[in-house]
Order: C-alpha cells, then sequence, then structure tokens
C-alpha cells in the first residue's frame, strides 16, 4: 500500500491572479495498491467511484507517460480539502494521481516531470505548483514550458480560511472575468504584486493589505460570494493584515499576525450572525508540499 499526502492550496493572493500560489497544512491522503484487475475506489460518494474519477484518470495519464499498464488499481480517499471551495481539491487529486501512478509503475519522474503531467490535467500551475513543493510558489507557463519559483515567506503571520458551506466551480468563476482589461488596471496589478513578493519576503506586513488588491479578477468574483464584501471588511476591521478571495473562492483566505489567538473566535462570531455556515480554519504555511509515506521524495 502506497500512500501519498498532499497539501490544500490556496491561489492567487489577490493580485497574483494566475501566478501565485501557498501551501497550506491541511490535506488529502490517498492509499493505492495495484490489484489482480478491475478499478476499487472507497473514502468518496459512489457517483466519484467510478473511472471519471480525478484521482484515477490522473494516474491513467501518468501511466500512458511512463509506459505501465496496471492489473487493477484500489485507490482509498482521506480527504480534508473540501471540493470546490478555491481550496485546491482538484489539484490534490491530480497530484496524487500523478506521484500514486509513479509509485506503483516504480518510476522514477522527477518533481519537474510530475509538475509538468499535473499541470497538464489542470490547466494551470498556480495550485499544483505550491502543492507539489510547499511554501508560496510563483508560476507562469511560457511555450509550453513551466517556469516557477519558490519565495521565503518572513515568519509572523498565519493564515485564517473562511470557508463557506456553499460551492462555486472554477468555470463558473471564470466565467463573470471580462475578456479584456484595461491598461491602467494592469499596471495596478503588476505593481502590488511586485509590493506584495517584497512584502512578505521581507516581513513588511504593514503593506499587505495595499498589495493584495486586485483588479483582474475578484471584483468580478466578490459579486459570487455571500456577503463577500462585508465579510472583507469586517476581517479588516477585525485585525486582519489582509484578505483575499481563495483561488477562484468561494472562500476567503485572512492573514493575521501569528500572535493573535482570537482572530478565529472574533470573525466566527460575526459569520455566525448571517446567514449561510462557515467553517473557520486556522492554518500555517505547509513548507515541503507532497509526500509519499516514508519521507519527501525528491
Ligand atoms: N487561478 C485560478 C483562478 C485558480 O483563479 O481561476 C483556480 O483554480
Amino acid at each position: 500500500m502506497i500512500k501519498v499526502k498532499v497539501p490544500a492550496t490556496s491561489a492567487n493572493l489577490g493580485s497574483g491572479f494566475d501566478t501565485l500560489g501557498i501551501a497550506l497544512d491541511f490535506y488529502n491522503i490517498f492509499s493505492f495498491e495495484e490489484i489482480d484487475e478491475g478499478l476499487e475506489i472507497n473514502g468518496c460518494d459512489n457517483d466519484y467511484a467510478n473511472e471519471n474519477n480525478l484521482v484515477y484518470i490522473s494516474m491513467l495519464e501518468t501511466f500512458k507517460k511512463i509506459g505501465y499498464g496496471a492489473k487493477g488499481i484500489k485507490i482509498d480517499l482521506n480527504t480534508d480539502i473540501p471540493i470546490a471551495r478555491g481550496l485546491g481539491s482538484s489539484a490534490a487529486c491530480i497530484l496524487g494521481g500523478v506521484i500514486g501512478a509513479n509509485e506503483i509503475a516504480k518510476a522514477s519522474l522527477s518533481k519537474e516531470e510530475i509538475l509538468e503531467i499535473a499541470t497538464k490535467i489542470e490547466g494551470h500551475p498556480d495550485n499544483i505548483a505550491p502543492a507539489l513543493f510547499g511554501g508560496l510558489v510563483a508560476s507562469v507557463t511560457e511555450d509550453e514550458n513551466i517556469y516557477y519559483n519558490k519565495i521565503n515567506i518572513a515568519s509572523g503571520i498565519k493564515f485564517v480560511a473562511l470557508v463557506p458551506d456553499f460551492t462555486l466551480s472554477t468555470s463558473e468563476a471564470r466565467e463573470v472575468l471580462p475578456s479584456n482589461i484595461n491598461y491602467k488596471d494592469s499596471i495596478y496589478n503588476v505593481g502590488r504584486v511586485s509590493l506584495l513578493l517584497s512584502a512578505l519576503s521581507n516581513g513588511r506586513f504593514d503593506l499587505l493589505k495595499v498589495s493584495l488588491m486586485d483588479k483582474l479578477h475578484e471584483p468580478y468574483r466578490k459579486k459570487l460570494i455571500h456577503k463577500g464584501d462585508e465579510i472583507i471588511n469586517k476581517s479588516y476591521e477585525l485585525g486582519a493584515l489582509g484578505v483575499y478571495i481563495s483561488g477562484a473562492g468561494p472562500t476567503i483566505m485572512v492573514i493575521i499576525e501569528d500572535d493573535d489567538m482570537d482572530f478565529a473566535v472574533r470573525i466566527k462570531n460575526h459569520l455566525n450572525s448571517i446567514s449561510c455556515n462557515w467553517d473557520v480554519k486556522e492554518l500555517d504555511l505547509n513548507l515541503s508540499g507532497a509526500c509519499v509515506e516514508n519521507g519527501i521524495k525528491k
């Protein structure tokens, strides 16, 4: 039995739309076994326990790439990352499948090759890269090549995910985006994402609020998050250093000082007073990325 543990991720970070992502310390754990025949998937709704399962599809893509013919596959899922909430659940399932297939086949795909296969399946690297490498990762694609870099975050902050009980698919959240943006709005984001990276790496957390501001996606997506604007404003009122929509939403990610012990309680009290149920998760970064049981595979 092979076990693969993949962290949740939070992409975009406001002005870093489609480019930045962080890995967080909660996980999906996938267990894999080659069996004599067929496909057995446990730990999910029956609707997902079939050949269309994303973990299984990702395994098949990987087997194809490395030329391995598995007899049958058994997958056990132990998933903490909620689906369609902007916390990288599909990236985690894809990476779990790719890494699991690499292990089953006793192949030796490098992390770069794993990144490439997983990104092809997902369509973009901004969740895959941090889930694989851990920490804060910037990634872009150019001529079908993926370029990425891990960026150190200074100590002193932690994250609070406000996760609603409603879902939002990435495709739905991309449909509301305009097909063109104006020159001024691009400059607005370029400046802020530059400031954001320097603020995170050298600990100028006072700059987070302004540097997380975005004109490329959040203004359009906020409308899809019930009371989104109100919750963002309230988080700042209650002491947040920075707030952004996690990935395509609807989760709202709050950055706070790491010695702020009761922000989670303060915001939960507020969230309880409005409609919808919101789960409040206090999180640290995951710095090492996806790993196979018995140690992190390099
Ligand atoms: N960067 C992507 C988006 C992440 O915001 O649409 C979602 O998978």
